[in-house]
This record gives structure tokens, sequence and C-alpha cells, in this order.
């Protein structure tokens, strides 16, 4: 019987077995369904290769909502008509490896289906959340340091926009108050878990976070860019498109209508989903498509997977800004699935289930076939925890080194480019 318990919020991931977090009962749980062997080779169809990036190969991604009707859709239409949606809620000036892996992907998935990103910083959200006296300007700092890191990830600036919650929500602001209407505070109370003690800034944050996952709060970004559109004027200034739906309602109506055609993915680790399965029970009532979902498992702590590497958990992660030494530090230090002596570890083997620096080559590594053999070697004894975690280090320092490389070219003006409003079909 497995009596490991899981607990997964928008605020907590935790779990009392060093295996981690026991994903099938959160699939149970959320109401989600499991990416399977079958899923995975339709995304293969839709995008016509062989082999997938380790993440959706590896299972990494391992939980969706309505992915499989959105691939069927692309097969049968012939064309990819869909936007993927992230985002980052600044809390600091760094991120760390967890944060890389929806950012990684979304890139990954941009690249082969050729479609939009569009990449939200809720600046709002963690200073609502926090109980510190940091000043609110504070977190546009975090937020342009964060900005910098995410772009590194190798986004195409022609296909990908990120906007701040605190500058450029006047875009969803009309769905988030459609959202808001039909949310009762009772639900929030259970979903979220809030208390009359919390502030109403944190009570109205999700409806910020839902509402980009509908086209039509991005009419100019995800519209083909038309000279003889008056639409697309009207909706460019918010005065003008007050008064365009006034006076021509039917093709405003129109217009909206082409824009629910383009569905939204959403690329999360799976602690988003309190968020999302609120807005797919919403979407139906306001007559907006419901959006589509893929959940990746945690990066676990250092020390150990029963709890998510998370930024605000002292010694718990790799931030991207360590140096080599101090990863080689972290890793040779981090929970280890192998015996307490070279004797025991080559009789009995050691347990890759537990083992931290395992887990980090799975995710990073890129090479299916290796991280199936380094389990295999060790869980046999032949590979020692010490030989085992050089190979993280290395892995992982390799990936740090080229993630600085590429930050350290970006500008402020491509920082604007990937933030100024323009259609990214
Ligand atoms: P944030 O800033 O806490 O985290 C950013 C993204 O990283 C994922 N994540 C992890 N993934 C794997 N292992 C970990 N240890 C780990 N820790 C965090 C998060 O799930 C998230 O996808 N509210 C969001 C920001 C947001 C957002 C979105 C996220 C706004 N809109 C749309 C996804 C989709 C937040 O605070 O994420």
């Amino acid at each position: 019987m497995d009596n490991s318990k899981t607990i997964v919020t928008h605020e907590k991931v935790e779990s009392n077995n060093k295996s981690g977090i026991n994903y099938t009962t959160v699939v149970e749980q959320f109401g989600c369904q499991l990416i399977d062997n079958e899923l995975i080779s339709k995304v293969k169809q839709v995008v016509k290769k062989d082999t997938l990036h380790p993440v959706l190969e590896n299972n990494i991604f391992f939980a969706h909502r309505d992915f499989d009707a959105l691939m069927d859709k692309c097969l049968h239409e012939k064309k990819n008509n869909f936007y993927i949606y992230t985002g980052r809620g600044p809390s600091s000036t760094n991120l760390h490896l967890g944060h890389m892996i929806p950012f990684m992907t979304a890139k990954y998935l941009q690249d082969i289906f050729d479609v939009p990103v569009v990449i939200q910083i809720t600046d709002d959200e963690k200073y609502y959340q926090t109980n510190s006296n940091i000043p609110f300007e504070q977190y546009r700092q975090y937020a342009f340091e964060n900005i910098k890191d995410i772009i590194a990830c190798g986004f195409n600036p022609k296909k990908t926009y990120i906007f701040l919650n605190s500058i450029q929500n006047t875009h969803f602001s009309h769905n988030s108050v459609k959202i808001q209407k039909r949310i009762k505070l009772q639900h929030f109370k259970n979903t979220f878990g809030f208390t009359d003690d919390d502030n109403i800034g944190k009570v109205s944050f999700p409806s910020y976070q839902m509402a980009p996952s509908f086209a039509s709060s991005f009419p100019i970004l995800l519209h083909p860019p038309t000279d003889d559109n008056p639409q697309l004027d009207s909706f460019y200034n918010p005065i003008s498109s007050f008064f365009g739906q006034i006076i021509n309602p039917d093709a405003h109506k129109e217009y909206l209508k082409q824009l629910s055609n383009m569905k939204c993915l959403i690329i999360a680790a799976v602690d988003q989903d309190p968020y999302f399965r609120t807005l797919r029970d919403i979407a139906p009532k306001i007559n907006e498509p419901k959006p589509i979902v893929i959940y990746s498992r945690f990066i676990g702590s250092l020390q150990g997977k029963d709890k998510k590497m998370s930024a605000s958990v002292n010694n718990s992660s790799i931030f991207l800004t360590d140096t080599s030494k101090q990863v080689k530090k972290k890793i040779n230090g981090a929970f280890s699935g192998g015996q307490e002596t070279l004797e025991l570890h080559r009789q009995l083997g050691g347990n890759p289930d537990v083992d931290v620096a395992t887990q980090y080559i799975e995710f990073f590594s890129g090479d299916t076939e290796m991280v199936a053999k380094v389990k295999e070697d060790f869980r046999s004894g032949q590979l020692l925890s010490g030989e085992l975690k050089k190979k993280c280090i290395e892995i992982v320092n390799n990936i740090l080194d080229e993630h600085r490389q590429n930050r350290e070219k970006i500008t402020n003006e491509l920082i604007s480019e990937f933030m100024s409003i323009r259609s990214l079909i």
C-alpha cells in the first residue's frame, strides 16, 4: 500500500516520500490526464519528427488537459493555429534551475510548431503574496533581470511577446473583468486557501494570470496584420476600440470570433493548475475556448525530491548566477541515493529514484539513452555516487555557461523589442 502524502498548491509542494511527489495522486486529485505514448506519437505526427526533446520523451511533462484534442485539430486542419502562454512571478533577481523547465520547453515547442509565445511577468503577484516590506518598485527590478534570463533561453523575437502586469494589463483587463464577475470568493477560499486576513490584491490577482489564456486578450498580437482592417486600428487604441465596438458591433463580434479559433497552450509545472482548472470552468460561460495545458514535474530541492527547488527555501536551489565552483559544491552536497560506503554501494547498488543528481541529469542532459544507462549503472552499484555527481556537475555547468553567454548579449533595445505590441503571426 502506498502511504505517501503529497501536497501540491500554488504556494507549497511537498511529499513525505523521498522518491518525490506522487504524480499519479496529483493527476487524480486535479482531474487532468497523463501524457501517454499515444499522445507523444501524435505530437511527432504533427511536427513530422521521429524523436522529441527528452522533456517530452522522458515524461518530465507528464500531465495535460486537452492536449490530445489540440494535436487532433492540428492534424485535421494541417496548421498549428494556437499560441503558447507561460509566465514568471518575480520574487528575486535570480531564477533557479526549476524555472528553466517551462521556458526551455516553450522555446522548444515554439521552434517545432512555429507558433507565437506570450510570456507574462506577474510583478504584482509576489508583492501581494509576501509579507515583507519590499517596495513594489523592487519587483520591477526583479522583473527586468528575470526577463533577461527568459530571453536568454533563445525565444524568437519575431514571435514572442513579454509583458509586465503592472504596465501592460490594459490589453486583457476586459477579460479579467469578465472572469472576476464569475468567481465566488468562497471558491477562491477553497481553491487557493485565502482567508479573511489576506489582502484583496491576492484575491484579485488570479484573474490577471487567467486572462492571457484567451486570444481575445491579444487582438493585435494574435491577428495577422492587415492595412485595411479598421478593427485592428480600433483595438490598438483603447478609446477608438470603445467607439468601434459601439458603432460597428457586428464587425467587432466577427473579429472576436476569428480570434477565438486560435487556441491557447499553457506551459507550467503542475503547481499552476488551480488557476487554469478554475478558468476552464468559466470559459464557456463567457464564450471563450477552454485553454489547453501541459504540466511538468518539479525539479527537486538539493535536500531531496520530496520538496521542490524553490527560491524562497534557503539552500534548496541552484541559481542561474551560481559559479561553477558553487554548482560543484552544491551538487556534491546534494541528497544521494548511494550507500554509506563504497563496499556497500558495490554490493547493494544505489537508488536512482531518490537521488537528486540523477534527476538533474534526467531533466537537463537532453540524452534519453544516457539517462537510462546512468540509472541502470547506479542501481547495479557499478556507478558510484561521486562519479554520478561529477557527470551531473558537468551537465549543469555546461548549461549555465551557455546561458550566461546568451544573457550577456541582451541589450535594452532587444528587451523593448520583445515587449512591444506588434503582430506575432
Ligand atoms: P514562478 O515564477 O513561481 O515559476 C515560474 C515557472 O516555473 C515553474 N517552476 C518549476 N518547474 C519545475 N521545477 C521547479 N522546482 C519549479 N518551480 C517553479 C512554475 O510552475 C512556473 O511555470 N504564477 C506564476 C507565474 C505565471 C505563470 C503564468 C506560470 C504567470 N502566468 C502562466 C505559468 C503559466 C509563478 O509565480 O511562477
